[in-house]
């Protein structure tokens, strides 16, 4: 039987205490390993965390200012980094918690496989990791269900032509961040490729066929605004957005490869009607042809639980940049 490493975390210190960082919160609370909380300064500094979670077990845990925090006085081994997608923003509080000694699971969508965004970035990383005895990974939502999903299924594979996938995840399961990374609220008008910059999305198609040993040949990619034609409120901006106006960003992702396979991506990040459900398809094109479907998936509860259940996988992985294509698939963290 396939066993999950047994390392538990002396402590967890979330680093961002938004949606993502207070889900992460309430489970790591309920396995039972110490929370520590940082957020920059503002109205979260010194609230409560079992009150701001809805969590006894988190009663009396004071959300403390991070700048003004000394890490390495904090008794945690394992930090969960949660308030941005983008590498380079991100960069300087890896450098941070890696020097105070803390290994690391950043939920930002760009260090799931950095060397896809910027390799020098990605070698720093590693250089920085090694020199500290720590492991460095990106994780949340693509761990399991994008990458994981489709390495299992191409198993039997004999032949292989083309790999598709698409997904929808509604933002507002995630805060005022991912809202405003995927324009939610503006005029489509104003929301185009160049203003957009790249999707964070390329990522995980590149992590994808790497980790299946082929090699690109190029990447196309488009991004577009998804508009409503009716009024949908937006939780995490807590408005309603009016007909006409974004909702939401579509990316269509295709990579060429050496090998003559070709993968193309479809990729929904926006609010989702009501009723309609979240979930994502992987197609495979080869011997034999298959198709797997996923729904009804709470996009945001898999987020943090995908991270916090990577925590003893991260302790029991060399010191250094490891991607989690480089890590077994995931098993739950806690006995049922
Ligand atoms: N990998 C994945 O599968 C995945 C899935 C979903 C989301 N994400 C990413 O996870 C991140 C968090 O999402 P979310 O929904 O939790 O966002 P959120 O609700 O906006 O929370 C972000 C939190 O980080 C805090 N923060 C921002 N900058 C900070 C800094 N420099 N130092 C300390 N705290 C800081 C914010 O403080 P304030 O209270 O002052 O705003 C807020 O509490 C986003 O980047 C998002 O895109 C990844």
């Amino acid at each position: 039987m396939i066993q999950r490493p047994s390392n538990n975390p002396k402590g967890v210190l979330i680093y961002g205490v938004g949606n993502v960082g207070q889900t992460v919160a309430r489970i790591v609370a309920g396995y039972g390993w110490p929370v520590i909380a940082v957020n920059r300064a503002g109205g979260k500094v010194g609230q409560d965390l079992g009150a701001l979670t809805g969590t006894r077990a988190l009663d009396g845990c004071l959300i403390r200012e991070a700048e003004e925090t000394d890490l390495s006085s904090v008794f945690a081994d394992v930090a969960v980094l949660a308030i941005n997608d983008r590498l380079a923003h991100n960069l300087p509080y890896h450098r941070r918690l890696m020097e105070a000694g803390y290994n690391l699971i950043c939920v930002g969508a760009e260090s799931s496989y950095p060397k896809a965004v910027d390799p020098k970035q990605a070698e720093e990383l590693n250089a920085i990791a090694k020199a500290n005895g720590v492991t460095v990974t990106g994780g949340g939502l693509w761990d399991t269900y994008r990458n994981w999903t489709l390495r299992t299924l191409i198993g039997p594979c004999t032949g292989l032509r083309s790999l598709y996938h698409s997904s929808l995840t509604n933002a507002d399961r995630f805060g005022a961040e991912v809202a405003g990374m995927v324009n939610i609220g503006k005029d489509p008008a104003t929301v185009d490729d160049a203003q957009t910059g790249r999707s964070i999305y390329r990522i995980f198609l590149v992590q994808v066929v790497e980790s299946l040993r082929l090699t690109i040949t190029s990447l196309n990619e488009h991004q577009k605004p998804v508009k409503s034609d009716e009024v949908m409120h937006s939780r995490a901006l807590g408005r309603d957005i009016q007909p006409g106006l974004c909702v939401g960003m579509r990316t269509v992702i295709s990579i060429e490869t050496a090998e003559g396979i070709s993968a193309t991506a479809e990729i929904d990040l926006r609010l989702a009607a009501d009723g309609e459900a979240e979930g994502l398809k992987w197609q495979i094109d080869g011997e034999p042809q298959a198709e797997m479907v996923l729904s009804g998936i709470d996009t945001g509860h898999a987020t943090a639980s995908s991270v916090v259940n990577r925590i003893p996988y991260v302790l029991a992985a060399p010191a250094g940049l490891i991607t989690t294509d480089q890590m077994p698939p995931m098993l739950p963290a806690k006995s049922f």
